[in-house]
């Protein structure tokens, strides 16, 4: 395992200034004020900011899953070096989850939007996968289990490290988007990116075959697509200022926002997928550690409190 690890490492410093096994993965204290942030907060692009603001929906159901995969997986991992990661991971996800809930009650909340239906739907998912490592019958079945749900989260932690990447990287700040919304979401992506070897390398701790790692990729890849699209729509339909606009439009719409620069573009996510498939796929690539990690020492939401 931890010759595997080195491996993965090295082919990182070409890259990146920072190799992974540098960083010892902390939560950080955050504070969000988005009680000034608009409905459409990327300036005149509302169905990028509902591509977004829809994806924060299911992300606390998701992450809390996370924290519950990989709080069973501990039982499995004696690496005392996995298990740290593993800690510093769950630390991260739990904090995102409680800052997007913070960013649906507030934001969502004060624009008067009722997102109960879709959260209701998030959890059942949600709770649904984690009730199957409960449901596994004797510890063998139970252990399958974990490792299926620990290479399910890996392959969509590495959509995460790449909409991190993208955020980072983006033209909201020409675009005039909202500097409270921009913060929640680079501040995360920056944390997405700075952990994004840790599901992978317990995917490898387990030894999931590439035949697994392909089936559960393209289940996440699709559950992820879906949800994008779910949340924009439950998004677009709330929005009392547009049309109800049906899933091919709506991807339309998508594909125009992409094109300006205000949410990731189609190819860029369809492309990701297909890296993930490789055989000889390693989440390094996928975003730089030193721009991330330097991101999150000017974040304001971070510096909030300590200013
Ligand atoms: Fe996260
Ligand atoms: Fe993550």
């Amino acid at each position: 395992m931890l010759k595997d690890r080195t491996a993965t490492v090295e082919t990182a410093s070409s890259s990146d200034e920072f190799a992974t096994h540098e960083i010892a993965l902390r939560p950080r204290d955050v504070r969000f004020d988005f009680t000034k942030s608009p409905l459409h907060w990327i300036p005149g692009e509302p169905y990028a900011s509902h591509f977004l603001t829809g994806f924060n929906l299911a992300l606390p159901a998701g992450e809390r899953w996370f924290c519950k995969v990989f709080t069973d997986a501990l039982e499995y991992v004696k690496d005392e070096r996995l298990r740290e990661e593993i800690l510093g991971f769950m630390g991260q996800e739990g904090v995102h989850a409680k800052s997007h809930d913070g960013a649906i009650a507030v934001y969502l909340g004060g624009h008067g939007i009722d997102v109960a239906p879709f959260l209701r739907q998030s959890d059942w998912l949600f709770g649904r996968l984690g009730s199957i490592i409960d449901q596994a019958e004797g510890p063998e079945g139970k252990r399958n289990a974990v490792i299926g749900e620990a290479v399910l989260v890996a392959a969509i932690e590495h959509f995460t490290a790449v909409l991190g990447d993208w955020v980072l990287n983006c033209r909201w700040d020409e675009l005039g988007a909202d500097p409270a919304m921009s913060d929640l979401w680079r501040w995360h992506g920056a944390e997405e990116v700075e952990h994004r070897h840790v599901a992978f390398n317990v995917a490898a701790y387990f030894r999931a075959s590439y035949l697994k790692r392909i089936g559960l990729g393209l289940l996440a890849s699709t559950v992820l697509y879906a949800l994008f699209l779910r949340g924009l729509k439950f998004m677009v339909r709330q929005d009392q200022s547009l049309p109800n606009l049906g899933y091919p439009r709506l991807v339309w719409e998508l594909h125009k926002a992409g094109k300006s620069g205000a949410s990731p573009r189609i190819r860029t996510l369809l492309g990701s997928a297909l890296r993930l498939f490789n055989p000889r796929y390693t989440p390094e690539k996928e975003g730089n550690t030193a721009q991330a990690v330097a991101y999150l020492a000017t974040s304001p939401a971070a510096r909030a409190l300590h200013g």
